[in-house]
């Protein structure tokens, strides 16, 4: 059985994240879609809100297994047996990092490879940075994210309050 992990924040998963999970499944047989439980960057949902909006994106994609890890990427992905860590790539900025990060972790674990999907041109522009700045300005997020997230964002930037420009700057800053 091949296996890959595909890891990232997801604060909050997007419709981009959801397209490069159900492509990825189409190529092995168990994708396992982590998110990393304490990102370096601040965040607006914890570890179990954003696994239950992966675990609601994930219905129906009978090979998508979701699930949150803690430490090295590689350590994890060595820890399931993956074969492969899935990245998605949107614009040339994307390329620098993830080449970066692919040799980074080769060299800890040669036995497993990077492998990148190229995002759907919709979905070029979109990241859980943008679609946070956009619902904290009140602006239409229905075409980026499932009606559940959309939903869930609107009523925690309400929370948020006072701080709430902070907060979002914060996240989209530190990418
Ligand atoms: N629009 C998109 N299309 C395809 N892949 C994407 C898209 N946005 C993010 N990804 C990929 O999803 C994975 C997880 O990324 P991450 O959790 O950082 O999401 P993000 O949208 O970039 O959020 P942030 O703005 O917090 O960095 C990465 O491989 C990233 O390149
Ligand atoms: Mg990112």
């Amino acid at each position: 059985m091949t296996i890959a992990i595909y890891p990232g924040s997801f604060d909050p998963i997007h419709n981009g994240h959801i397209e490069i999970a159900r492509r990825a499944s189409l190529l092995f047989d168990k994708l396992i879609w982590a998110a990393y439980d304490r990102p370096l960057k601040s965040i607006l949902f914890n570890e179990e809100e954003r696994l239950e909006f992966m675990r609601q994106a994930a219905r129906d994609l009978p090979k998508v297994e979701v699930c949150s890890y803690h430490g090295l990427t590689v350590l994890f992905a060595r820890q399931v047996g993956a074969k492969a860590i899935v990245r998605g790539l949107r614009a040339t900025h994307d390329f620098e990092i993830e080449y970066q990060m692919a040799l980074i972790n080769k060299q800890q674990a040669p036995e497993i490879d990077t492998v990148c999907l190229m995002t759907g041109t919709q979905y070029a522009f979109l990241s859980s940075s943008i679609l946070k700045e956009v619902a904290l300005a009140n602006g239409d997020i229905s075409e980026m994210v499932p009606p559940y997230v959309a939903s869930k964002l609107k009523v925690r930037i309400a929370q948020l309050g006072e701080d709430r420009g902070d907060k979002v700057k914060l996240v989209s800053l530190q990418e």
